[in-house]
C-alpha cells in the first residue's frame, strides 16, 4: 500500500490521498497530477526533480512521450554533440558498446529515482545531455527559466500506442497483470496510458517550440524517417554545432544516420543481450528495437478503434497545426 511504500516521502503520500485516481497501466493505480497521469513513484521522482534540479544554460534535453523514438533521438543527439571527441567512424564509438539510454540518462528515472538522495553531477561533462518523458509544463522552473535546449520528438499516436502496448507486455517481470489491447486502448484514449494524455504532452512542447524556437525543437518520427539528412542538419544547427562543408563532403551526416539506424543498432551485441534499469523496471535492451516501422498499427487496430482515435486526434490537436 501507499502508506507502507518507503520509496515515497510523507509529502507525496499525503498528496496522493487527494488526487483523482484510476486503474493504472503499469501500477495498480495511476494518479492525475497537474493534468497528467502518473504512478506514485513517478510523482515522487517529479517532486524531487522539480525541487532540486539546477539547469545550466548549456544543458540539452531529449524529451518524448515513451515509444516515440526516444532511443533513436538520444543516439542521434549524442553522436552530433560529441563528434569532436568521438569520431563517428571510430571503431570505439560509445554508441557501438553502450545503449543510448546508458549514454543519455533519463533525469527522472536514472538520476532522481530516490527521494532521499540527490544525484551527483560532478562527473558529467558539459554540455550535459539528458533524456526525459516529463511534459513541458512539469519541468522544473530552473529548466524553463534557463537558456537550455530541448529536442522533442513525437510520433503518430497509432504507432506510439502499438509500440507502447507491445513493450509493456514484454517487460519481465510484468509491472502489472498484462493488459489486453482493448483495455490498453481505452486507457490511451482517456489519456491515462503511457504518460498521457498524449495530446497534452505533445502540445506542451509544440506550443513552447512556437514561442521559443531557439530553445525547443519539435521533430516528428515520420519526418525523420523520410528525410533524416535534412532533420539532422536542422538538429545540429539548433544545437549550435552545425555541420561544416568539410564534414558534409566527408559524409559525416550519412555516417551518423548509419551509426544510429535501427538496423545497425538492433544488431549490436549490447542491444541484443544488455539490460537497462529504468522507471523501476529492468528492461532487456532488445525491447527498445522492435520493428522501427511506420504504420504497424494496421496489423492491430480494428476499424472502430481507428475511427475513435482519429476523432480524438482531430478534436484535441485539430486547431493546433500539429497533425499526423
Ligand atoms: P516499434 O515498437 O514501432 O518498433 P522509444 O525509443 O521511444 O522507446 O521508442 C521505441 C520505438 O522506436 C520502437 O518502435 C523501436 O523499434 C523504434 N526504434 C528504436 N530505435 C530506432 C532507430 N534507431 N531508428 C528508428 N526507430 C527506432
Amino acid at each position: 500500500s501507499i502508506e507502507e511504500d518507503n520509496q515515497l516521502s510523507q509529502e507525496v503520500k499525503e498528496m496522493l490521498i487527494s488526487l483523482p485516481r484510476q486503474k493504472g497501466w503499469n501500477t495498480p493505480y495511476t494518479y492525475l497530477f497537474h493534468g497528467f497521469w502518473f504512478n506514485p513513484k513517478e510523482i515522487q521522482v517529479l517532486r524531487t526533480f522539480q525541487n532540486h534540479f539546477q539547469a545550466k544554460d548549456s544543458d540539452v534535453f531529449v524529451a518524448t512521450v515513451p515509444k516515440s523514438g526516444t532511443t533513436w533521438l538520444k543516439a542521434l543527439t549524442f553522436a552530433i554533440m560529441n563528434r569532436q571527441h568521438h569520431f563517428i567512424s571510430s571503431k570505439n564509438h560509445p554508441l557501438l558498446s553502450f545503449n543510448p539510454h546508458d549514454l543519455v540518462p533519463f533525469v527522472e528515472s536514472n538520476l532522481y529515482d530516490q527521494h532521499d538522495k540527490i544525484p551527483d553531477f560532478s562527473n558529467f561533462h558539459e554540455p550535459r545531455l539528458f533524456g526525459t518523458h516529463i511534459p513541458f509544463d512539469l519541468l522544473s522552473n530552473s529548466i524553463k527559466d534557463s537558456n537550455c535546449k530541448i529536442v522533442y520528438i513525437c510520433r503518430n499516436p497509432f504507432d506510439t500506442f502499438i509500440s507502447s502496448w507491445n513493450f509493456i507486455n514484454k517487460v519481465e517481470p510484468p509491472p502489472t497483470p498484462p493488459l489486453n489491447l482493448e483495455e490498453a486502448f481505452e486507457m490511451y484514449c482517456n489519456g491515462s496510458f503511457g504518460r498521457g494524455p498524449f495530446w497534452k504532452h505533445m502540445l506542451s512542447y509544440w506550443n513552447e517550440s512556437k514561442e521559443r524556437p531557439k530553445n525547443v525543437l519539435f521533430l516528428k518520427y515520420e519526418d525523420m524517417k523520410e528525410d533524416a539528412k535534412f532533420y539532422l542538419k536542422k538538429l545540429a544547427e539548433f544545437l549550435e554545432c552545425p555541420f561544416t562543408l568539410e564534414e558534409e563532403n566527408e559524409g559525416v551526416i550519412e555516417n551518423i544516420i548509419k551509426l544510429c539506424s535501427f538496423e545497425k543498432m538492433k544488431e549490436l551485441e549490447i542491444n541484443k543481450i544488455g539490460t537497462f534499469q529504468g522507471f523501476g523496471m529492468k528492461v532487456d535492451n532488445k525491447l527498445y528495437f522492435r520493428k522501427g516501422e511506420i504504420g504497424d498499427w494496421i496489423n492491430y487496430l480494428s476499424p472502430s478503434m481507428v475511427e475513435k482515435l482519429s476523432k480524438i486526434i482531430e478534436e484535441k490537436l485539430g486547431g493546433s497545426g500539429l497533425n499526423f
